[in-house]
């Protein structure tokens, strides 16, 4: 898989950039990868990756011995050194739903300082629109000017966490913003080795691309837990449900899992972002609010689940959590549903006890007063009850009988859907899933 190489600059090593850089590093290009956190560059430079993701730290080794992928806090060099930089810093969500942009914008300082000839400046991180406005006024404080010492394109990233690797080798489609014929065809021989659908479209079309990608799989998920709550207050089986619908290909059976809710660093802030952006458009978007509303009220009909099954009270009661991560195969918590609930039972009295298989350490900086333990059977010894909140496959291995043994009583609320309730309650457990008994 090789096509025209390129110098290349990533400003931002996490997910994205680590990811992006790994990946285009394979596909032959030079990459210099750039980021402010010493302690970050620090480990990626003494071999050790500050994320877990499949398959990366075997890429960035292998390319870091062929010389094809490096690692600095020198944002100066990184961009005198490439043609093309990648932008793939952090868009976090204000108090009120806004976009952060304070990283994009110190990057685009960083950039405009030392930007010597010609580059071409790609955005991979999920902006709203106006931040091209804004970086473009930067640069031209920094006495750069548009056409002749940058262009700005929009590049929107669509890799899962815990799946980047082979979602940057196996595209769904790359999506290419730009107005400009020459820089649409240099970003096109970049990713063509992908061999994967490219759109081309203006920067601004390429930003709503990836915030209505997101606000369409939110509504999957915000869906398809409506219709689980409705199941359980009709009796009806949301799995089977589901079964019934997923062989309609206008339906499909994709992101179609009840639960909890959507969290994670993206679908919640880009949603909020998304929908705040409209708002200054003169737009309410009614539709995509419903979505979020829904997701926020799935927290409290789960906790008020627990509480029945408790007999109405949560105050003493030791809870055993399996997952903190706000999905499997990453040990990222960023706005992990898993912590917003472990918060919500600790205010209401609970003591909690906890268990993830990769997620301990990051959980250790969102949460305290909670014990944190090394093993699934730790997590669940002399619990009132046991909730699943990340459908990590290891917890379908669990050992009922022992696990039985173990807690206080013998209550499981699946938040996940993730056990099989037959085989479940054949152990004589009271258990109740999101839709499902
Ligand atoms: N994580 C995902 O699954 C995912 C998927 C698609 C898109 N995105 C989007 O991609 C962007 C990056 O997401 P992420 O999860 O990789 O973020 P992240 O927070 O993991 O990483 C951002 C990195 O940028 C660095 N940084 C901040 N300011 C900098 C500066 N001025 N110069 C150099 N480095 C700087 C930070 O230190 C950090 O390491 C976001 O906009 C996000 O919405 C994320």
């Amino acid at each position: 898989m090789t096509g025209k190489r390129y110098k290349i600059a990533i400003i931002g090593t996490g997910f994205v950039g680590l990811a992006t850089g790994a990946g285009l590093a394979e596909l032959g290009n030079e990459v210099i990868c750039a980021d402010v956190n010493k302690d970050k560059i620090d480990s990626l430079n003494n071999g050790y990756l500050p994320i877990y993701e499949d398959g990366l730290p075997e890429l960035i080794n292998k390319n870091k011995k062929l010389g094809r992928i490096s690692f600095t806090t020198d944002i100066a060099l990184a961009v005198k050194a490439s043609d093309i930089i990648f932008v793939c810093v952090g868009t976090p969500s204000e108090e009120n739903g806004e976009v952060d942009l304070s990283q994009i914008e110190s990057a685009t300082v960083s950039i405009g300082e030392v930007l010597d000839r010609y580059k071409i400046i790609a955005v991979k991180s999920t902006i709203p629109i106006g931040t091209l406005d804004l970086m473009e006024d930067i640069l031209e404080r920094e006495g750069k000017v548009k056409g002749r010492d940058y262009d700005l394109a929009v590049v929107p990233e669509f890799l899962r966490e815990g799946r980047a690797v082979y979602d940057f080798f196996n595209p769904t489609r790359i999506v290419i913003g730009t107005d400009k014929e020459s820089v649409d065809k240099i970003l096109t021989e970049i990713f063509l080795p992908l061999n994967a659908p490219i759109v081309h479209t203006s920067p601004i079309t390429a930003q709503v691309i990836k915030y209505a990608s997101n606000a369409f799989l939110a509504a999957r998920i915000s869906f398809i837990n409506e219709i689980a709550d409705i199941c359980d207050h009709i009796g009806a089986n949301v799995n089977e449900v589901i079964e019934g619908m997923k062989y309609d290909k206008r339906i499909g059976g994709d992101y179609f899992s009840p639960g909890i809710g959507f969290g994670g660093p993206c679908l919640i802030k880009d949603l909020s972002g998304f929908i705040k952006m409209v708002e200054k458009y003169g737009y309410q978007a009614n539709y995509l609010r419903s979505i979020l509303d829904k997701n926020n009220h799935q927290i409290k009909y789960f906790i008020n689940k627990l509480k029945k099954l408790l007999g109405g009270l949560l105050k003493d009661k030791i809870i055993g959590v399996l997952g903190l991560t706000f999905k499997p195969n990453t040990n990222d918590v960023r706005n992990s549903l898993a912590i917003e609930i472990i918060k919500e039972l600790k205010k209401n009295g609970a003591n909690i006890k906890a268990y993830d298989p990769k997620g301990l350490e990051e959980a250790k900086k969102y949460l305290d007063g909670i014990i944190l333990c090394d093993d699934i059977y730790k997590a669940i010894e002399g619990v009132d009850a046991l909730i699943i909140l990340t459908a990590w496959e290891e917890f379908k291995e669990i050992d009922l009988e022992r696990l039985k043994s173990q807690m206080k009583s013998p209550i499981i609320l699946d938040g996940v859907n993730l056990l099989n309730p037959k085989r479940v309650k054949n152990y004589g457990f009271i258990y109740e899933g999101i839709g499902v008994k």
